[in-house]
Formats: C-alpha cells, sequence, structure tokens
C-alpha cells in the first residue's frame, strides 16, 4: 500500500474518532485494525490533530505491545505469555516457537509468512497454553501442536 493511500486511512481514522473523550487509544486501534500496524507517519498526524507532542504520541504506540511499528508478515501468531499459560509449559513452548521460526517476537520469519508476537492472556486460560493464529485461537498448544500449525499456515499459503 502507499504512503498516500495510509495517510488517507490515517486521515480518515483520525477524522472519525478525534471528537471523543480519551481519543488517542480507539483511533491508534482503529488504525491498527485498517493498515496492520501504525505507519511512521501516524505519530505526526495523531499529535497535529489531537494537539499533543510527538513524543507523547510516541510513548504511547511504544508502551502497549498491542500497538506494531512495523508492518505484520501474510499470518500473525501469538503466544501467550501470561500466568495461567506459563504455569503449564508457556515458557518451553515459546522457546520452540522463537527457535523454530528462526525470529524473537516482534519480528517476521524471513519469508514474509509469520510475524510472532507475545501477548498477555487470550481468555482461554482454561486450555493453556493457548495460542491465537490469525483470528483463531488455539488451546493446549504444545510445541508439537505448535508445529502442526504453522505447518498448516504455509500449506496454506502454496494451495492459496
Ligand atoms: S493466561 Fe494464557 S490464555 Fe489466559
Amino acid at each position: 500500500m502507499s504512503e498516500l493511500h495510509q495517510d488517507e486511512i490515517i486521515a480518515r481514522e483520525i477524522a472519525a474518532g478525534r471528537d471523543a473523550p480519551g481519543a488517542l487509544l480507539p483511533i491508534l486501534h482503529a488504525i491498527q485494525n485498517a493498515l496492520g500496524w501504525i505507519p511512521p507517519q501516524a505519530t505526526r498526524m495523531l499529535a497535529d490533530a489531537l494537539l499533543l507532542s510527538r513524543a507523547e504520541v510516541h510513548g504511547v504506540i511504544t508502551f502497549y505491545h498491542h500497538f506494531r511499528t512495523h508492518p505484520p508478515g501474510r499470518h500473525v501468531v501469538q503466544v501467550c505469555r501470561a500466568e495461567a499459560c506459563q504455569a503449564v509449559g508457556a515458557a518451553r513452548l515459546e522457546a520452540h516457537a522463537k527457535a523454530s521460526l528462526g525470529v524473537d517476537y516482534g519480528e517476521t520469519t524471513a519469508d514474509g509468512a509469520i510475524t510472532l508476537e507475545p501477548v498477555y492472556c487470550l481468555g482461554n486460560c482454561a486450555c493453556s497454553p493457548s495460542v491465537r493464529i490469525d483470528d483463531e485461537i488455539a488451546g493446549r498448544v504444545d510445541c508439537d501442536g505448535f508445529d502442526r500449525i504453522v505447518e498448516r499456515l504455509r500449506a496454506e499459503e502454496v494451495s492459496a
């Protein structure tokens, strides 16, 4: 997507949300929902529109793990790091996910297929450890299960 088109979408989301109380966070969510990430020019556009400093806007974007400052891969896989999942082996799953994909959190595989992210509870604690694959939540994911998820994503890409 061109930067001009991104600017149009950012401006649209700012116009739609700027008059609501506490407008910054809802607008950031709307921009990320529309674009998949928060492009750098959004900081300036939001600061100008909401009469904030760029440092304030940047601080909010970087404070929350949820907001991406780089475009995601074609799929986003999130591994839960919260307490219930940690209690049943999420740390091992996290290490396996990073090693098998060859990326750290916030990074995308070299083929652009998968971005790996941490998440702090998916509301699926009873079925820990939990993983979100794009919009789908999976429970009781062990290392083998993680590999099967990745294989499925790659197979879907080949057949698409
Ligand atoms: S702690 Fe992982 S889903 Fe709630």
